[in-house]
């Protein structure tokens, strides 16, 4: 057995883990990261692409803020289209205020990297990870590397291990209540190293099913189509994808839209879950170990992100000013924000996309929302509000 002692153990190394670990480092808190894949697998996966204003400044807290403002597009707006009409949401004329374009995959990797800069310990390719004795005063995670038994000793566990990670999984049944929405299709998901059709990003309502463009940078596209649940990548070819693409998008933009081989082909589900409460005493769920949302608007990185805001200003207080108030709010805090990012995804994939069962009242229902949204400044206020984020 291989023993460790730190003040946070965090396991997972995605976004919400790596973050964290930055910040307490900063603050002079120690902690060790372990996660069960390699670096390169993590930094292999593709997912969200924009980042709230609130996250932009977590970041730059984190001291990765340089590229993000060099290489990151700002976007005041975003367009959408419905019914043979085109309309957009100005966030920057309606409340002063933008989105930025940067991928997560670049957002962890300058993570990863500032984490190098610092020696703070992460630990990858661990297997059978486990949150142990959470509810006691003395903490501890256990995990075999190589084949060899390891353990850390700790204050406390942040479980950012996603959706499928062992934190929220080792909580009793009777200590957890969840929540969950499952949606009758998916996202087929493409990367071409094609420049995007448009500066700003669009969602489509088809009557063939959702579409959108959206981008990673000035020559790079992420492209996605409704599909359903059961569809597979190999089903699509690069070509059969941008004809669906084409047929789903305004006439002009599909006509102008640079079409290429694709590098990457994915389907994700669409999935609306929450796990209350958040905190297990001193087992801390945070990002999709906690919650999932799906994909429309891009709120589950951003989420991530505000969890580890408000855990780690628990943190701090706890060493710094050895003070609970900020832990014990962890969770209320957190799901306040969660539920409403929740319910503005599950408004705008209602909104957006067409459903299996979808009826005719239900398409009039549709249309008249998006038509009030184009039509009235209160409305594209409240959504502009919750697509730049709402305040942490
Ligand atoms: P994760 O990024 O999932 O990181 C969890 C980490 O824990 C991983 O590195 C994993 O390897 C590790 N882990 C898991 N199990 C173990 C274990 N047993 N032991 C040790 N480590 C473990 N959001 C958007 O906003 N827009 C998008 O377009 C978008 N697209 C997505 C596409 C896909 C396919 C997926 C899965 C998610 C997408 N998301 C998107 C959501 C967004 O990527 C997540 O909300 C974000 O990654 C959450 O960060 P996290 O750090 O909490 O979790
Ligand atoms: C992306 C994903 C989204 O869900 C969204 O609303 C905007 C952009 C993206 O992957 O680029």
């Amino acid at each position: 057995m291989t023993n460790h002692k730190t003040q946070v153990a965090i396991i997972g190394s995605g976004p919400s883990g790596l973050l964290l670990g930055q910040l307490l480092t900063l603050s002079g808190i120690d902690n060790i990261i372990i996660d069960r894949v390699s670096k390169d697998y993590i930094l292999s996966r593709v997912r969200a692409g924009v980042l709230e204003e609130g996250t932009v400044e977590m970041l730059d807290k984190a001291n990765i803020g340089p590229r993000i403002h060099e290489e990151g597009m700002l976007h005041g707006g975003f367009t959408y289209a419905f019914s043979g009409r085109v309309e957009r949401v100005d966030m920057r004329s309606l409340i002063n205020k933008n989105v930025m374009v940067y991928g997560q995959t670049e957002v962890t990797q300058d993570l990863m990297e500032a984490r190098e800069a610092t020696n703070a310990p992460t630990i990858y390719e661990v297997e059978d990870a486990c949150p142990v004795d959470f509810d006691s005063d003395k903490p501890y995670v256990t995990f075999k590397k190589d084949g060899v038994a390891h353990r850390i000793d700790c204050d406390f566990i942040a479980g950012c291990d996603g959706y499928h990670g062992p934190s929220r999984q080792s909580v009793p049944s009777s200590a957890i209540k969840t929540y969950e929405k499952e949606y009758p299709f998916g996202w087929l998901g493409i990367l071409a190293d094609v420049p995007p059709v448009r500066h700003e990003i669009i969602y489509a309502n088809n009557e063939r099913g959702f579409g959108m463009c959206s981008m990673r940078s000035t020559t790079r596209s992420r492209y996605y189509i409704q599909c359903a649940n059961d569809d597979h990548v190999d089903n699509w070819s690069d070509d059969q994808f941008w004809d669906e693409l084409r047929r789903r998008l305004p006439q002009d933009v599909a006509e102008e839209m640079t079409t290429g081989p694709s590098f990457e082909k994915s389907i994700a589900p669409l999935r609306s879950f929450v796990a209350e409460p958040m905190r297990f005493n001193k087992l801390f769920l945070v990002g999709d170990a906690a919650h999932i949302v799906p994909p429309t608007g891009a709120k589950g990185l951003n989420l991530a992100v505000s969890d580890v805001h408000y855990l780690f200003e628990g943190l701090r207080e706890y060493y710094q000013e050895k003070s609970t108030a900020g832990i014990d709010a962890y969770s209320q805090k957190a799901l306040s924000r969660v539920w409403k990012a929740v319910r503005f995804s599950w408004w705008f994939t209602t909104c957006m996309h067409r459903f299996p069962t979808t009826t005719e009242f239900d398409q009039k229902i549709q249309e008249s929302d998006l038509d009030y949204l184009s039509k009235s400044v209160a409305a594209q206020t409240a959504v502009a509000e919750n697509y730049v984020g709402l305040p942490f």
